[in-house]
């Protein structure tokens, strides 16, 4: 008999088994084990007359007699390989034959003493065989282990080398208990035995334990994550579980002495309902909430799931809110577990990096992902997945997800993550199975994660206008995605990567944005300031004050170190300042203040993680651009009628300033406007003969808000 512990009080959902947990009574009866239990068993190649299995009164008094466990090797007792020795040796030839027994027949009884039969809602047990078995109750099958199909013979199984582990879990693999009619006294339980073909070299048996439980067993909760939320005050929280029943992350500040294993305060808690959808990992729903309000400089403990079974506590800690504008991300290239076919492999990378990585920086903010968590996005993929989820630290440092090839068009993908600021602008798929462009501010950083998947420039633009215009005073635009535009390696040369080159640069110099973080080549590239396409070529690194339009783009080698790719030499190299492949995984630390950016990669094989490549970006007119802009009186130098067109010139105002030119026909009142960065422009498609009004004027947006300067005189002319 085992005793629940208090620690499973919480767990109960039957108010009747709370009550008899705090009476203390049992609430589960081991009525099986190797040591405790004696069979009676029939190894002479015959078959039983029907009720061997199922009553409790049938004549077993010629059978064998012995305690578990069972078997043979080549016919003796001996190791079958990895330390499985039988105690009781089993006949494992046809008489007078060299050919196996095919099937072997064990029974005996069991009494439920500890526990009220009829409050009996689950059987567990554990059944190590060789080569298949099936397990009955009263003559109800409640297990089969390998048992698909057998020979005419009985013959049939896995043909393992080591006996294999079974386990029981019967209500939960949808036996109905009621009908297996358990009794207090005399329930029969019995095991068929398959030895899997004529000349196999061994047979084993071990039903080492099987206990029945009036309480049913925790549901499972994994892949528990913390996410970025829509600001630095909160976070985004994600997890899987098997209960169907409203599930909640409850929050507390860590009490003062509080530590791993202690019982969660859950009085002291804040609790946050769920928003819960089936997922597409069989038996489990996706979970989703969002913890608001935190504090600055504090740590939290959490757990998730409901009274049906709960997390493990986890804890969190908040660093400097906004107060003091410097902090760090650390930002990792394509994980993509699974990708070198070794599941295990990838996820050591990714546990040693993200470990290396956060003993060096423990007040990292949170852990920006380049995309392709995970290599395979089949829905029956989840344990590259679980990989992912592997390392502590995405249970207690928020992670930003960006969507990779080999994330996208996959429901989970979606299942596993819990995005802020997320538009439809930027999906490739309405079902479910992706994610749009999405944003989030964190201590006055605008960060724009875009869904690369989807090519429509357009829709990029559109989103980031938005998240621009939401966000006017952010004090550094950093974007990222997951198809690098820059890079050094295989993907250099893409049709669609150089699709992307062609039209994402112009837009990303044209909002102002200062650095855009990259992956999907698994290769280190760093370019030079890159006006547009142009590269701002200097061996430096560092650059201070970059001009309007210049964008620093970073593209991350996998910080799994899964995958590699060897650098490309069909591809342009004129943007890259910097490659390396080491074949060696990495990370990089973004640190962040007011008046700088600096991004230093690190190899992450070792913990003294040595660096491979650093570069900063200084802002020192931080000040002057917080200062309202002055912009100066325009003046119009020259205007030229054409055949159905004018021409205009203007004089060139200050650096960044870019041009509005308006026109209206005689006797209009209606203004037309068109903008120009240079200092002429042609309107065209005008009307023959009609005279035209036209003047220009200066502007400049500077952190989302756009100043203009005044307008010039007027002028007009009649078009030709
Ligand atoms: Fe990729």
């Amino acid at each position: 008999m085992i005793v629940a512990g208090t620690g499973n009080l919480a767990q109960m959902t039957d108010s009747d088994i709370y009550a008899e947990n705090v009476s203390g009574a049992a609430t589960t009866d081991r009525v099986v084990s190797t040591d405790g239990t004696t069979w009676r068993y029939l190894d002479n190649n015959t078959k039983p007359a029907a009720g061997w299995d199922s009553n409790a009164d049938f004549d077993d008094s010629a059978w064998s007699s012995g305690k578990g466990s069972f078997g043979a090797k080549n016919g003796k007792i001996a190791d079958l390989g990895s330390g499985f020795v039988p105690n009781v040796l089993l006949n494992q030839y046809i008489s007078g034959t060299s050919n196996d027994v095919p099937v072997y027949y064990l029974r005996t009884k069991f009494d439920i003493d500890d526990v009220d039969v009829s409050q009996v809602k689950e059987i567990t047990g554990t059944v190590l065989y060789d080569d298949a078995a099936v397990v009955t109750i009263n003559g109800k099958k409640i297990a089969g282990f390998d048992d698909g199909s057998f020979d005419e013979n009985g013959y049939g199984g896995s043909n393992a080398g080591a006996p294999k582990t079974g386990t029981v879990s019967a209500a939960s693999d949808g036996i109905d208990i009621g009908s297996l009619n358990l009794k207090a006294k005399d329930n029969v339980l019995a095991v068929e035995l398959h030895q899997g073909r004529a000349n196999s070299s061994d047979i084993y048996i071990d039903l080492k334990d099987l206990t029945v439980s009036t309480v049913l067993p925790q549901k499972e909760v994994r892949d528990v994550s913390l996410q970025i939320g829509a600001d630095e005050t909160k976070r985004n929280l994600t997890w899987l579980g098997e209960s169907g029943k409203a599930s909640y992350a409850q929050v507390a500040v860590k009490p003062s002495g509080w530590k791993e294993g202690d019982e969660f305060p859950e009085a002291s808690a804040g609790k946050y309902r769920a928003d819960q959808v089936k997922s597409g990992v069989s038996g489990f729903y996706s979970n989703k909430t969002v913890l608001k309000n935190l504090d600055e400089f504090t740590s939290y403990i959490y757990r998730v799931g409901n009274d049906d079974g709960w997390s493990e506590t986890y804890t969190f800690a908040t660093q400097d809110l906004g107060k003091k504008d410097s902090f760090s991300f650390l930002f990792a290239g394509d994980p993509q577990i699974g990708a070198s076919r070794n599941t295990e492999n990838d996820t050591k990378g990714w546990v040693n990096t993200l470990d290396f990585a956060t003993e060096k920086f423990p007040q990292t903010s949170f852990i920006l992902s380049a995309g392709d968590q995970i290599n395979d996005k089949g829905d029956s993929e989840e344990s590259q997945y679980q990989g992912f989820f592997t390392p502590d630290e995405l249970q207690s440092y928020a992670l930003a997800l960006n969507e990779g090839n080999h994330d996208s068009g996959s429901t989970l993908y979606t299942a596993h993550g819990n995005i802020p600021n997320v538009s439809f602008l930027g999906r490739v798929d309405s079902s479910g199975k992706s994610s749009g462009d999405y944003w989030y501010m964190y201590n006055g950083v605008l960060f724009m994660n875009l869904n690369s998947n989807n090519r429509s420039t357009s829709e990029h633009r559109a989103f980031m206008k938005q998240a621009l215009q939401a966000n006017p005073d952010a004090q550094w635009k950093i974007v990222s995605f997951h198809h690098s535009i820059y890079s050094a390696a295989s993907h250099a040369t893409d049709d669609d990567i150089l699709e992307r080159r062609s039209e994402l640069p112009r837009i990303f110099s044209d909002l102002d944005i200062d650095a855009v973080l990259m992956g999907h080549d698994h290769c280190y590239t760093r370019t030079y300031l890159m006006d547009a396409n142009d590269p701002q070529t200097s061996d430096s690194n560092s650059v201070t004050d970059p001009k309007d339009g210049q964008v620093f783009y970073l593209t991350a080698n996998s910080a799994s170190g899964s995958k590699y790719y060897k650098y490309n030499n069909d591809s342009l190299t004129d943007f890259i300042a910097l490659k390396d492949q080491s074949n060696c995984p990495t990370i990089t630390n973004v640190e962040v203040t007011r008046t700088s950016l600096t991004f230093t990669t690190y190899f992450t094989d070792t913990k003294e993680m040595p660096v491979l490549d650093s570069f900063r970006i200084t802002r020192t007119d931080t000040e002057q651009k917080a200062e309202p802009i002055k912009i100066s009186k325009e003046k119009i130098r020259k205007v030229k009628a054409g055949k159905k067109k004018i021409s205009v010139s203007y004089s060139k105002l200050a650096k960044g300033v870019k041009y509005q030119i308006s026109y209206r026909k005689a006797g209009s009142s209606k203004w037309k406007s068109i903008k120009s960065t240079r200092t002429s422009k042609t309107i065209r498609s005008l009307k023959s003969g009609s005279r035209y009004k036209v003047r220009v004027r200066g502007y400049k947006t500077v952190n989302g808000k756009t100043c203009y300067g005044k307008w010039s005189e007027s002028r007009t002319v009649k078009v030709r």
